[in-house]
């Protein structure tokens, strides 16, 4: 999001220059944009580049923002919207929102405990929750410490054992359904991300300088046993590779360039309950999934961070809805910042949508309470655009509302 759409103009005086609030209390966020700039505040630079990075150059994340401003809104006027809801249904059951948490690893790097935070916003907010492989916490103590729906989402490491431990744990821990991210079969270049490391493991020295600049992070996420582990990875790397420090470095070498559709198949016979592919972008990809039997898939570009040169996924929904979408689940995510980015995936098919920054920002800038904040600046743009559209609920939107060509900006037309 271009800063000067929002903050101008260098003519104003300073006492009255627009500006976001400047401070720590992620109460004060108006939007997601500005949780985001709290959230930057009270995390060291190599922790918010991990979050933030993508791949190369970044073409695909700048890409997941752009795309939703060549999408406007034609509004029905003079439409009774009381009483209008957001309500929808996933997998046969009802939610409040239209959302799920996406899979993040090491949320603890953001806040202890980061996962279980992240899940209880969920939650509140009556939206599952999907665990990452690579998260700091297993789906027992998630499911224990949360309740609410849980997903499990699950990279096929090269690490004989692992796929089984990871299925065998959701189910046992009763997760709702199994996310198989395909996206991540060759690790993403994240060049941003390794520039704040000197080499494997160990931080540049400037980065390391302002970690320092951090005490309550440090108190928090450092004291007293540093970054948490991947512990549903630990026990497969070798003895002196446990650590949150050494896994960083050794797991992106694990990702397994031999996934294939053979592997999928394989899950839906083992797999009993709700299965979705994360990771498809081509219509005849969604075509093989509803041959094999999956229930959803997330069209997504891992948030920018794999394939640099990906469309974004809000490009390929109308096509694949059309296609798809009464054949099977359709989630999409990809920067989504605002409601109506929200409103416009769900206008052009989509069942659902991911989140993966907007609540990362909440989590990084207030914790528990930080990521309901963002669940709840979500859900209330979302429902003023929809009354805003002369809508009562999502079953009103339509493709027909949206008119598509490249934005006008402002001072342009
Ligand atoms: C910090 C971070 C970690 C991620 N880790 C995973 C992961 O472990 N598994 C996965 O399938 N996707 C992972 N993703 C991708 C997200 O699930 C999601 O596809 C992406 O974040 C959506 O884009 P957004 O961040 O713009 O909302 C990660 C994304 C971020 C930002």
């Amino acid at each position: 999001m271009p800063a000067s759409r929002w903050v101008s103009s260098s003519t104003e005086s300073a006492a009255t220059r627009r500006r976001y609030h400047p401070g720590r209390d992620f109460r004060r966020a108006l939007n997601i944009e500005e949780l985001r700039r709290v959230a930057r505040r009270r995390v060291p630079g190599f922790a918010w580049e991990y979050v933030e990075g993508g791949a190369e150059d970044e073409l695909a994340l700048a890409r997941n923002r752009q795309a939703f401003d060549g999408w406007r809104f034609v509004p029905r006027t003079l439409v009774d919207t009381t009483g209008r809801h957001l309500r929808t249904s996933v997998f046969g059951r009802e939610q409040s929102l239209p959302l799920v948490i996406a899979p993040t690893g090491l949320n603890g790097v953001l806040r202890r405990g980061g996962d279980v935070m992240l899940a209880r916003a969920a939650a509140a907010a009556g939206i599952p929750f999907c665990l990452s492989t690579v998260a700091n916490a297993r789906a027992d103590e998630i499911v224990r410490g949360a309740g609410g729906r849980v997903w499990m989402q699950l990279y096929a490491l090269n690490a004989p054992g692992l796929v089984e431990d990871v299925v065998a744990r959701a189910e046992a821990a009763g997760c709702e359904a199994l996310v198989f991210t395909t996206d991540a079969n060759v690790f993403g270049s994240r060049e941003w991300d390794r520039r704040s490391f000197r080499a494997p493991g160990k931080l540049a020295p400037r980065m390391l300088l302002d970690v320092l600049g951090h005490p309550r992070w440090m108190l928090d996420v450092m004291v007293p046993h540093g970054l948490p582990p991947f512990v549903n990875v630990m026990d497969f790397l070798p003895p002196e590779a446990r650590t949150a420090k050494s896994g960083v470095s050794r797991i992106p070498a694990l990702f397994a360039p031999s996934i294939s559709w053979d592997d999928v198949a394989r899950l839906r016979e083992r797999w009993p309950r709700k299965l979705v592919i994360k990771g498809i972008l081509d219509p005849a990809d969604v075509e093989r999934a509803v041959r094999i039997g999956c229930d959803g898939v997330v069209l997504t570009n891992h948030g920018g961070r794999q394939l640099d040169s990906a469309p974004a996924p809000i490009e390929m929904l109308p096509e694949i809805a059309r296609a798809h979408g009464a054949r099977i689940t359709i989630f999409v995510d990809g920067g989504f910042r605002r409601g109506s980015d929200i409103l416009k995936a769900i206008a052009l098919g989509a069942h659902a949508v991911m989140l993966g920054r907007a609540t990362l920002y909440g989590l990084a800038a207030g914790g528990e309470a930080g990521a309901s904040h963002a669940l709840g600046i979500l859900g209330s743009e979302a429902d003023r655009v929809l009354g805003q559209l002369g809508c009562r609920s999502l079953a009103d939107l339509t493709p027909a509302m949206l008119r598509e060509g490249a934005p006008t900006m402002p001072g342009t037309g």
